[in-house]
């Protein structure tokens, strides 16, 4: 880490050349550590699935319909019983204080001044508890098996008493990715960026294993989280349970066949195994699998109005916005990230517009140009 890199201090008005999210990520670097911009924009090893995320999108063509009516347009959606205004969440995403000293709650400023909904991170540097009860928008807690099935229900016991409405189960980051260039760049959490909401756990004792035994496939991976660990998990909670990291059809369809609520087509923003597809090369042939009822929430790369648009063409019933919120947080606070949330909404409203599509409903797979 360059010692003399100057970090620039969040800005308290938003400069005129900052027109679309892209601008955000491009300023970002200024506003952060160096060290942390790689842990965050980078994906794993070679970032081929990073790069894949925004190169499927790109490689999209939208196919409009002209004179359309536009009387009673509306951006409004439902998911889960709750009436969204638009179709997007904020992810979740760990450690908001590493970019900006108000962390999440600024983030949730913004979220509910812009309305949008925020899924709360296992790993956010602000207690679950407080993010609940500053959050006055759509309220989802995003649960990470623990290393104990205590550990676990004791998070999910406090979401629910926090008030949370959802639970958002990941399940592809068992493991941490082959986070490269975090590692090179020395990435570490400073002293006063923890998961907070972890810091009472007792630890729980660490498992034995032979000495001809994996590390990793014998020591960290016995505890990793398996179907049936979700099935035990649906008898503990009434909320409803949303699996995130399915990018197989099939894990996609077992989710459903065992009476989740839905899932988020997700590959952690390109942070878990490169060489996975981009999400949305996946998506219609999830939809297929598992029909039109279930719930389809993709992410991974979104990061431009038009990209939220198709993806619902292509299926999703909703998307999460992940690094873009740490864009705006970082160069410019509750500020920035409302302001990021109002581009995407603007841009996602004027593809809407131009492509004759004057509601969610009428955002289908007609809309997209095939050869
Ligand atoms: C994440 N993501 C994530 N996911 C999750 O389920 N729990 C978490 O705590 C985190 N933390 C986290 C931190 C950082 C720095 C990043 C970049 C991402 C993944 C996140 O929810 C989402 O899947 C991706 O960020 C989506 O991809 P884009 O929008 O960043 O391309």
């Amino acid at each position: 880490m360059s010692l003399t890199t100057e970090i620039n201090a969040p800005l308290k008005n938003i400069p005129v050349d900052i027109v679309s999210p892209g601008d955000y990520q491009r300023l970002f670097k200024n506003f952060v550590r160096p060290d942390v911009f790689e842990y965050i924009e980078g994906g794993v090893a070679d970032d081929i699935t990073l790069n894949n995320n925004r190169q499927a999108f790109d490689d999209i063509k939208l196919l409009p319909k002209a004179l359309c009516n536009f009387e009673n347009a509306s951006t409004q959606c439902s998911l889960l019983g709750h009436s969204l205004k638009f179709p997007m969440l904020l992810a979740p995403v760990a450690y908001q204080k590493l970019v900006h000293p108000e962390g999440e709650l600024a983030t949730i400023d913004a979220a509910n001044v812009m309305d949008v909904g925020m899924i709360a991170s296992t790993l956010a540097s602000t207690s679950l508890d407080e993010m609940a009860y500053h959050l006055q928008t759509s309220k989802w807690f995003q649960l990470y098996f623990q290393d104990s099935k205590e550990n676990t229900l004791s998070l999910v016991k406090r979401a629910e008493q926090a008030g949370y409405t959802s639970l958002v189960v990941t399940i592809d980051a068992p493991i941490n990715g082959l986070r490269n260039r975090a590692q090179r760049a020395g990435f570490q959490l400073p002293d006063d960026v923890y998961p907070v909401n972890l810091s009472n756990f007792t630890p729980v004792s660490a498992k034995t294993i032979n000495p001809e035994q994996s590390v990793i496939l014998n020591g960290i991976m016995r505890d990793a989280p398996t179907w049936d660990d979700i099935a035990w998990l649906q008898q503990q909670t009434q909320l409803p349970i949303i699996l995130k990291g399915i990018t197989n059809p099939n894990d996609a369809l077992k989710a459903k066949n065992m009476g989740l609520a839905g899932v988020v087509v997700s590959n952690h923003g390109g942070r878990t195994l490169d060489g996975l597809p981009a999400t949305i090369e996946m998506l219609p042939l999830i939809r297929e699998r598992v029909g039109k009822d279930f719930i389809l929430i993709l992410d991974s790369g979104i990061r431009r109005g038009s990209d939220i648009f198709k993806a619902i063409a292509l299926g999703a019933d909703t998307v999460l916005i992940g690094r873009p919120q740490l864009h705006g947080l970082a160069v410019a606070g509750a500020l920035g990230v409302a302001h990021m949330l109002r581009l995407f909404i603007e841009e996602f409203e004027i593809t809407m517009a131009l492509m004759g599509c004057s509601t969610i409903d009428e955002i289908t797979a007609d809309c997209i140009y095939k050869k």
